[in-house]
């Protein structure tokens, strides 16, 4: 996902903090970077690079090369037109006048450019930002406004789009405007700022606006203006982001990802603490009623990835809870699969970012089809937050590492929690039951520090077994639910491949792959069902496969005796018990990528948050 950042300062030169605020977001990923600056004897100077933001850095000694006062910056994840130089943004219109970074996809580019190519405007790259900075200039040869200019342009294109603009006439001004797209506007002492996310300019400022669809902003250094698609004026109202700047560096760790996975304790206190009261669950900003509950004929859960992977956990916990109906759906299928949604469906969205386009499509269609949406969503303010009919956050913090950790534990959790309380509205659990899954939540964070002591063990399996070309990962129910997010960990940032299976599956074909020294990591943390599993390892080692298995205290024993090599988490009740067992899989992920010496917190070809389809 590409990151875009802007500033207009009263006498502060722009590069440095472009630049500073592009490091910020490079967990986002990407491919090349490039800045704009506009100075009044230079006029637009423009630098792009391929590859690391260090190119960038070292072309502009670190921006002290550029002067000016007024800029845009962005780091580009490709879609259209390969990673180099010239398809890097800032894009440039043919005069020279217009600079634009952009985030999103163009639908409808080739037929704009088709236009424009006719008029003999000239391009120098593939991409589709390209065609907006032309299609601009375009417009604003013809009124001589910009914002006229932006108005006119945003009615013609298709597609999303978090844009930042500069005009060489406009020594002042920069210009931004937004659709599916996130974009923030920032109120600095210095100046003010545009940015995809908070981290990329949180040292500078708390204070922030989130632009919301079809808005157009003109920043100034000393003020914000925001207009609607009719270019009405718009009152926007401010936040104060409340995370520290340190939530969002490494703290010394190597990784995020390793500084994350430790935090999963905190995060998980954070999350669950302020929804538990006098031994109940309590959800205030949740208005389900009794009535409403027993009006659900469906339940849908939409994510993807691994928030898809925490749906089909919930699954499992929400009809053992429940007794109602549980589907769980990739969000890139349900949107296309004609769902059955009505008033009396409810539909759970899942997303750290609350920006993955699929997810975000997923829950407007099931909106247009009458159903409920109950967003969980780790980033405040962000897309799928503020359009679902209800939202409840993760308070995990910023997650920086692509690959996720901490979202991920507490989503389970926050869905353990939802479950329990829609039970308690449906009256479909025991009160015995509902108090002791409510203490094993509580005892959550004290227990995964005590695993979280175990680090050494599994980094020392991980240089075992760094070397294996193909990696299973077996259980059954739940267990089976937190393989596809260890199989999904380990494919993301050690890039071996690998699969989950559900181990009573297995000899219907798939065994057939066991041979000899084959790795085969077994899930055997699920009570009920722990018997079952073990005859499955027993199946997979006759095949000459070498067993790692994750099992809790209960089962050390017995597990011990027939896998080669054993990882131990504390109990918990079933319910509750992924969100330690899935702690195994996440540093065992970390430490085979670590062995591998791969780009643990940016791994190839991924984003941390998928804002295409
Ligand atoms: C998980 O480690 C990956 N980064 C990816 O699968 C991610 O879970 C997926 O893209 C969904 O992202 P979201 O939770 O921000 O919607």
């Amino acid at each position: 996902m590409c990151g875009i950042i802007g500033f207009v300062g009263k006498d502060e030169q722009a590069a440095p903090i472009l630049l500073d605020g592009l490091e910020r977001m490079e967990y986002r990923g990407y491919d090349s970077a490039g800045i704009a600056v506009r100075s009044e004897a230079k006029g637009l100077q423009v630098r792009k690079a391929k590859g690391r933001l260090k190119v960038l850095s070292d072309l502009t000694q670190g921006g002290a090369e550029l002067e000016g006062v007024l800029g845009i910056g962005h780091t580009r994840w490709a879609t259209h037109g390969e990673p180099n130089d010239v398809n890097a943004h800032p894009h440039i219109s043919e005069n020279g006048q217009i600079a634009l970074v952009h985030n999103g996809i163009i639908e409808n580019y080739l037929e704009l450019k088709e236009q424009l190519l006719k008029r003999g405007v000239k391009f120098t790259s593939d991409t589709d930002s390209e065609v907006v900075a032309q299609l601009l200039e375009f417009h604003y040869n013809e009124c001589h406004n910009m914002l006229e200019a932006v108005g006119r342009c945003l009615r013609r294109i298709e597609g999303s789009y978090a844009f930042g603009i500069i005009c060489s006439d406009y020594p002042n001004a920069l210009i931004a405007a937004r659709k599916d797209s996130p974009l923030i506007l920032g109120y600095g002492e210095s100046g003010n700022y545009i940015a995809s996310d908070v981290t990329a300019i949180i040292k500078y400022t708390r204070e922030v606006s989130y632009m919301d669809d079809g808005e157009i902003a003109v920043i100034t250094s000393n003020s914000v203006d925001v207009f609607d698609d009719e270019l009405t004026p718009v009152d926007k109202k401010r936040s104060v982001v409340d995370w520290d700047v340190s939530a969002a560096e490494k703290g010394g760790y190597a990784h995020f990802m390793f500084k994350e996975i430790l935090e999963q304790p905190e995060a998980v206190r954070r999350t669950v603490s302020p929804r538990i009261k006098d031994g109940r669950v309590v959800l205030d900003d949740l208005d389900l009623t009794a009535d409403y509950a027993r009006g659900i004929s469906r339940i849908y859960m939409i994510a993807c990835g691994s928030a898809y992977h925490v749906a089909v956990v919930s699954k499992y916990n929400w009809e053992r809870l429940l007794r109602r109906p549980v589907e769980v759906a990739l969000a890139s299928e349900f949107r296309y699969s004609d769902p059955l949604v009505d008033e009396h469906t409810l539909v759970i969205v899942i997303s750290q970012s609350g920006e993955t386009l699929d997810t975000m499509a997923a829950m407007r269609e099931a909106k247009r089809r009458g159903g409920r949406t109950l967003a969980i969503v780790n980033v405040v303010g962000s897309s799928i937050a503020r359009e679902a009919d209800d939202v409840l956050y993760t308070w995990a913090g910023p997650e920086i590492a692509v690959a996720t950790t901490k979202a991920y534990t507490t989503q389970l959790v926050l869905m353990d929690l939802v479950g329990l309380y829609l039970a308690d509205l449906l009256d479909s659990v025991e009160q015995a039951e509902y108090k002791a899954i409510l203490e094993e939540i509580q005892l959550l964070p004290e227990k995964m520090d005590q695993l979280l002591e175990q680090v050494g063990d599994v980094q020392y399996f991980a240089s075992r077994y760094f070397n294996h070309t193909s990696i299973f990962f077996i259980g059954r129910n739940l267990d089976y639910a937190i393989g596809l997010e260890g199989s999904l960990k380990l494919k993301e940032i050690s890039y071996i491949h690998s699969e989950a299976y559900a181990s009573g599956e297995l000899k219907h074909g798939t065994i057939s792959l066991i041979e000899p020294g084959t790795l085969v990591v077994a899930l055997g943390t699920y009570a009920p069902l722990f018997d079952k599993a073990m005859s499955n390892v027993v199946e997979v080692k006759a095949r000459g496969a070498e067993v790692l298995s994750i099992t809790t205290e209960s089962f050390r024993e017995r597990m011990e005796k027939t896998a080669d090599a054993s990882v131990v988490v504390p109990d918990s009740h079933p319910v509750v018990q992924p969100s330690l067992g899935v702690i195994p899989l996440q540093l065992f992920a970390y430490y085979v990528a670590l062995q591998k010496g791969c780009d643990i917190d940016k791994p190839r070809n991924l984003a941390k948050s998928v804002t295409v389809e």
